[in-house]
């Protein structure tokens, strides 16, 4: 990928936080941005925001609610209708939900917007990226992911519900994920790799309502920076050609780092992919 002008980028949850200030950062450099949010309104003001920040009008609104798998496979099907090229898919959403909550596809709803979603828009959009190549995933874990853990037994948190802890197993997940899909993809240009943001005063503890998950929130607020510099490494990901090819790892202030040690797992990420396909009712597993 030469430079990211004219390129095709996705970032999901861009009307908000990490997600629009990479949206912003993307524009000002010139590439076709796609912002998908769920909710119209807040959208469209922030692509106004980014329009009149960037003078770039390639900057598109398009409307998905993560947590639906109807409303992903009607997107993507969407997207690949009005564009014949993707370049780079950011799955930034995300969201904590205090109490337990289930989907219209009956999924717990921290797990389903923060992996499964990604998961999914993935690999509808594989075909795409696979076309569009040399091409590039990134996704968005959290450092909290160190506390995560994988029960294939209890993938739903039926046996019990924490909010922290569920967004902790999710954000793990979502590293076991992109190292299987990076193995997945060698040899197709396409290349994934998984960001921690850092902590940045956004909205998202705003579900997490508890004690427990606001003290967890309130106890990293003097680590907060801004959403713009917590942008900085999906930019970086997204843009830069120092990574060209690189792939299957994670990375926080722009340079590659160790995630935990389970995150690593190649049999945990195996039977975690599988698992995923199957909950999901995917037969082609975005494999080669
Ligand atoms: N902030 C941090 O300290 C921190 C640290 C580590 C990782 N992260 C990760 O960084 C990413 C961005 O979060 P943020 O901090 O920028 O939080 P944010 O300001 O709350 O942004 C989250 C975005 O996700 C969207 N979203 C949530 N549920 C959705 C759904 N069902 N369908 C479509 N979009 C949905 C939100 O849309 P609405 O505005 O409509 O709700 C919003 O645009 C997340 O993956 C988060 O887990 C953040």
């Amino acid at each position: 990928m030469s430079g990211i002008k004219g390129k095709v980028c996705i970032i999901t949850g861009s009307n908000s936080g990490i997600g629009k200030e990479t949206a912003l950062a993307l524009a000002g450099m010139g590439a076709t941005v796609v912002m998908v949010v769920r909710n119209k309104e807040r959208g469209e003001a922030a692509r106004m925001d980014i329009v009149r920040g960037t003078d770039n009008g390639a900057i598109d609104l398009m409307i998905c609610d993560l947590s639906s798998v109807e409303s992903i496979k009607m997107f993507a099907g969407a997207f690949k209708d009005k564009y014949d090229k993707l370049h780079v898919l950011i799955n930034n959403a995300g969201a904590v939900y205090d109490v337990r909550q289930v989907t219209v596809d009956g999924f717990e709803r921290t797990l389903a917007v923060n992996y499964l979603a990604p998961f999914l828009l993935t690999h509808e959009l594989l075909p795409l990226l696979k076309a569009s190549a040399p091409s590039r995933v990134i996704n968005i874990t959290s450092g909290l992911h160190t506390s995560g853990k994988v029960d294939l037994d209890d993938l739903q948190s039926g046996k019990g519900y924490e909010a922290m802890k569920v967004y902790a197993n999710a954000k793990l997940m979502v590293l076991m994920f992109t190292y299987e899909l990076a193995r997945r993809l060698e040899g197709t240009g396409v290349t994934a790799n998984v960001v921690h943001p850092g902590f940045a005063a956004t909205n998202l503890g705003r579900n997490a309502g508890s004690l427990r998950s606001s003290l967890m929130f309130m106890m990293v607020r003097p680590m907060q920076s801004s959403a713009k510099k917590a942008a900085e490494t999906s930019v970086y990901l997204a843009s830069s050609p120092a990574v060209e090819g690189v792939s299957g790892k994670y990375f926080r202030r722009k340079q590659e780092a160790t995630s935990s040690p389970i995150s690593y797992d190649e049999h945990i990420q195996k039977n975690l992919w599988d698992a995923t396909a199957a909950l999901l009712g995917l037969e082609d597993q975005g494999s080669k």
